[in-house]
């Protein structure tokens, strides 16, 4: 695979603590979503082709429900990436996570009928009783009434030795790890497009207007083609 300018990018040092970044994709006008439910990707090639590299620096990369049911796919990393991986001491794939409460997933999407590793369920009492039982088998699944991301870091690090975790939306689990003051990173790529529709979500979605961090600082910035492609680091 050709070089990718977030191929050998460096993070800072947590100590014990886990790492925690964001990936996603906005139009000009702040979209992340185009018609509400619409399941195509708003970026590029290009930009999936970066969700990957940007994957492959992960322990586990983790989404919501409604992100799933849309984009029922395993939150891997293609297979030239994975050497990438292993010489740097990860499993040649990152976990995927997968946060419901309801437990309405569809146990035929190839999330769980190709996955190179088992996949995280955390979910509520109720919705372990609602996983179809393929899923039960498929799947590792944790029960959470809850979950407050703190304590989603606290399992994933404590049960499944994570120590980088990159959420990849959608906006309202976005949200809750902003809110909880748990996100040190962000990637975001503009992607040269307008939506405009009002109900279309941005990149986070909660009840509150967030405590604005102490400080954003700007890493860094690359442009392909009429795509910008931002990396920042969040001090709360
Ligand atoms: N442009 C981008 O980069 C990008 C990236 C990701 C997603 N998206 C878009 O974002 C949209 C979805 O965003 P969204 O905000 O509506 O939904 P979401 O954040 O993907 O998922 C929300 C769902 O996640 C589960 N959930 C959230 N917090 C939880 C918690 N603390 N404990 C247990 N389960 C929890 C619940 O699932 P259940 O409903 O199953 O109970 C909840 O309804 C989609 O249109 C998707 O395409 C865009």
């Amino acid at each position: 695979m050709r070089e990718h300018f977030y191929q050998d990018i460096e993070f800072a040092h947590h100590g014990q603590r886990v790492l925690v970044a964001c990936n996603m994709v906005t139009s000009l006008d702040g979209k992340v979503t185009a018609d509400g439910n619409q399941p195509a990707s708003l970026g590029s090639a290009f930009d999936r082709r970066t969700m990957g590299v940007i994957r492959s620096h992960f322990d586990a990369v983790l989404a919501g429900g409604n992100t799933i049911r849309l984009h029922p796919y395993y939150l891997g990393v293609p297979s030239a990436l994975e050497s990438v991986r292993t010489e740097k001491g990860l499993a040649s794939q990152p976990l995927t996570v997968l946060l419901t409460r309801s437990g309405n997933l569809d146990p035929a999407s190839p999330l769980f009928e190709k996955a190179p590793r088992t996949p995280i369920i955390i979910t509520s009492t109720a919705g372990a009783k609602n996983l179809p039982q393929p899923i039960q088998e498929q799947a590792r699944v944790e029960i959470m009434d809850n979950p407050d991301p703190q304590s989603i870091i606290a399992l994933l690090q404590e049960t499944y030795q994570v120590r980088r975790l990159l959420v990849e939306g959608g906006p309202s689990v976005n949200y809750q790890f902003m809110q909880a003051k748990l996100l040190d990173e962000l990637f975001l790529t503009l992607h040269p497009s307008l939506i405009g529709k009002r109900t279309d979500l941005g990149l986070s979605a909660g009840d509150k207007v967030l405590e604005q961090a102490k400080d954003i600082k700007l890493l860094t910035v690359h442009q392909q083609e009429d795509e910008i492609f931002l990396r920042y680091r969040i001090t709360w």
